[in-house]
C-alpha cells in the first residue's frame, strides 16, 4: 500500500493529540469492523472551535485523518466544522488508499458527534448525521 507523504507526516507527528480538560463537546465513534476508536474534544467559544484535540486508538490512516481533521476545523465556526467531509480530509492528506477511506469517515463522524454533544449542552437539537460508524459516546453533559 502506498501512502502519501502528508499521511506519513501526520501519522509520525500527529497534531493536536491529547484531551481538553474543560472541553464542552466530546465525541467518540468506532468502526465495528476494524475495531478502531476515535475520540474528539472540542472547546467552543462564541461558536468558534477555539481548541480541538483527539485520541485515536486505531490504524495509521485513522491517526493521520484525525490529525488533519483537527487542523482543518481549528479556528473555524461550528457550522464550518460540521461541513468538513471525510473526502475533504482525505484530499487534504493527498489521498488515502480506497480500503482506508473508512478511516477518514471516522474523523468526520467523531467531529459530528462532538459538535452534537456541544449543541446538546447549550440546549440545541442535534444535527442530522449520516452515521456509518458505531456511536459509542452518548454524552458528557448531564451525567
Ligand atoms: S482500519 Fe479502521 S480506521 Fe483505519
Amino acid at each position: 500500500m502506498v501512502y502519501s507523504e502528508i499521511v506519513m507526516d501526520h501519522f509520525r507527528n500527529p497534531r493536536n493529540v491529547g484531551e481538553i480538560k474543560d472541553a464542552n463537546g466530546i465525541g467518540e465513534v468506532g468502526n465495528a469492523k476494524c475495531g478502531d476508536i476515535m475520540k474528539i474534544y472540542l472547546k467552543v467559544e462564541d461558536n468558534i472551535i477555539e481548541d480541538v484535540k483527539f485520541k485515536t486508538f486505531g490504524c495509521g490512516s485513522a491517526i493521520a485523518s484525525s490529525s488533519m481533521a483537527t487542523e482543518l476545523i481549528k479556528g473555524k465556526t461550528v457550522d464550518e466544522a460540521w461541513e468538513l467531509t471525510n473526502k475533504a480530509v482525505a484530499e487534504a492528506l493527498d489521498g488515502l488508499p480506497p480500503v482506508k477511506m473508512h478511516c477518514s469517515v471516522l474523523a468526520e463522524e467523531a467531529i459530528h458527534d462532538a459538535i452534537n454533544d456541544y449543541r446538546k449542552s447549550i440546549g440545541l437539537e442535534p444535527w442530522e448525521t449520516k452515521h456509518h460508524s458505531e456511536h459509542i459516546h452518548e454524552e458528557v453533559h448531564g451525567e
